[in-house]
């Protein structure tokens, strides 16, 4: 699959550039802090237990979410980004993987959070990546996903860096979201839009896996 390489090449040439980006971003981002709070606290509530950050980058909000009492750990495609990852949260359990097939046992987690990750992903195969989270998360485990909210693909060739990379990034409705989660299992329990008004909002969206 071209595009799992060139987004895994892509990720390894710019990890020290993202990384950098997304220091501190959390702090910045109230509605995202407040959503990894709830998320934090419905797997408490469900009797708790490991948790996925899949396409973790760098590990920020993997780190975030162990700081609020939750047992996470991370995954990403590229290996240079989980080398920050471990880097950056020697605390933590950072694995290289992909979402299209994680190497997870059935009903392994009780939840994943996928914040701007499924984004790399082509229309064509979201849907057996939904399919992924629901084999990997147990009955009633919790997804939390955020993306870019559009209906445009915008294609990246220079990184933080400056150097040459090339990653496409999907912009999708909520609505289109939900629909392939429904499709794949899954029952949405709420969402939310952050900046509406902006050029690119953002979607959180919360699921729940109906196995
Ligand atoms: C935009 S970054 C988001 C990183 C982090 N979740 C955050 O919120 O800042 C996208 C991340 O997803 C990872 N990624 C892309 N496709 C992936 C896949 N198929 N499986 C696992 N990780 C993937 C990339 O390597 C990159 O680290």
């Amino acid at each position: 699959m071209a595009w799992l390489s060139d987004t895994r090449s892509s990720y390894d040439t710019d990890a020290s550039g993202y990384a950098e980006k997304v220091r501190g971003l959390l702090d910045e981002r109230p509605y995202l802090r407040a959503s990894l709070a709830l998320f934090a606290q419905l797997v408490r509530d469900a009797g708790g237990g490991p948790v996925a950050d899949v396409g973790c980058g760098p590990g920020h909000v993997t780190g975030h979410l162990h700081d609020a009492g939750v047992d996470a750990f991370g995954i990403d495609l590229s290996s240079e980004m989980v080398a920050i990852a471990r880097r950056d949260h020697p605390h933590l359990r950072f694995e290289v993987g992909t979402m299209t097939d994680l190497d997870l046992a059935d009903d392994a987690v009780a939840g994943i959070v996928a914040f701007w990750s499924v984004i790399h992903v082509p229309d064509d195969a979201v849907p057996g990546v939904f399919l992924e989270f629901g084999r990997v998360l147990r009955p009633q485990g919790l997804l939390l996903i955020g993306f870019h909210v559009g209906d445009q693909t915008r294609h990246t060739s220079t990184g933080y860096t400056g150097r040459p990379i090339s990653v496409d990034s999907h912009r999708r409705t909520p609505g289109k979201v939900r629909g392939w989660l429904r499709d794949a299992g899954f029952t949405t329990e709420a969402e939310l839009v952050v900046g509406p008004d902006d050029d690119v909002p953002g979607a959180l969206v919360f699921a729940r896996s109906n196995a």
